[in-house]
């Protein structure tokens, strides 16, 4: 595990600008925002900025899905419409996209705040593959899924650890063995140790790993943080 205590420092801070965000958007009654990153954005996250056709290639054959997805279905230049053009089984899963979900000029908005240059389309080839549901009540079959994607959202958002276990559980249930979950933002391992024994108990069904991402220059967009990597075991 990273030991690196300068990067440790540099994921407290970003944790600390992170909650005075959360908290006071709680006591404001805020909605969570939901933004629409690019394809590139996750690439320099997720996979170490390997070349988009690297990541479609490694993709291929296999169910991913991306948890707290936001807006991402309907911008042009996302992960989830470059996996549709490349035929790959990409699923995007927030509650934000329920039936009857209108995507407005606010949400346009909104989804631009924190999102790439693509054209955003209400009307965007694929949508049937994005699901209005909660991360710990996931639309797939036991041991079926390949790698899940979240940005944004677990430890970001939702700390209860309550709500922490039952998503975790609900990772395990949908992957197969040696599937992965990868999150970002994410603590140093070392201060997101369970509390209770019963999410001690769905955490010990993963093997953990971190690397730590981030850009000083541009570090509004790539904060400094770890992205963690859960493979089930
Ligand atoms: C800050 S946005 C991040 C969106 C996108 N991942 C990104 O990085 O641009 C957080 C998203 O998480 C969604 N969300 C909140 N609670 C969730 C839950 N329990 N399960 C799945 N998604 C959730 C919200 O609707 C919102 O779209």
């Amino acid at each position: 595990m990273n030991e690196n205590p300068v990067q440790h420092a540099l994921t407290a801070s970003t944790f600390f600008g992170l909650r005075v965000f959360t908290r006071t958007s709680d006591m404001l009654s805020l909605p969570v925002v939901s933004t629409g990153r690019s394809f590139s954005y996750y690439r320099k996250i997720f996979f170490g900025n390997r070349s988009e056709s690297q990541v479609l290639e490694n993709f291929k054959g296999k169910i991913i899905a991306d948890i707290g997805c936001g807006l991402t279905p309907y911008i042009s230049d996302s992960m989830f419409q470059a996996c549709r053009r490349e035929g790959v089984d990409f699923y995007g899963i927030d509650p934000k996209l329920a039936k009857g979900f209108k995507l407005g000029s606010f949400d346009k908005m909104k989804a631009r705040l924190f999102g790439g240059a693509g054209t955003i389309d209400a009307n965007a080839p694929g949508l049937e593959k994005g699901f209005g549901t909660l991360a710990d009540d996931l639309p797939f079959e036991d041991s079926s899924v390949d790698l899940i994607l979240s940005n944004y959202v677990i430890y970001a958002w939702i700390e209860d650890e309550v709500v922490l276990e039952s998503i975790f559980r609900e990772f395990l249930r949908v992957l197969k063995p040696g599937g992965q979950v990868k999150i970002f933002p994410t603590r140093h391992i070392d201060t997101q140790r369970p509390g209770s024994s019963s999410y001690a108990d769905v955490m010990s069904g993963f093997d953990i790993k971190q690397r730590f991402v981030g850009d000083v220059k541009r570090f509004m967009t790539y904060p400094p943080a770890y992205v963690t990597t859960y493979t089930k075991r």
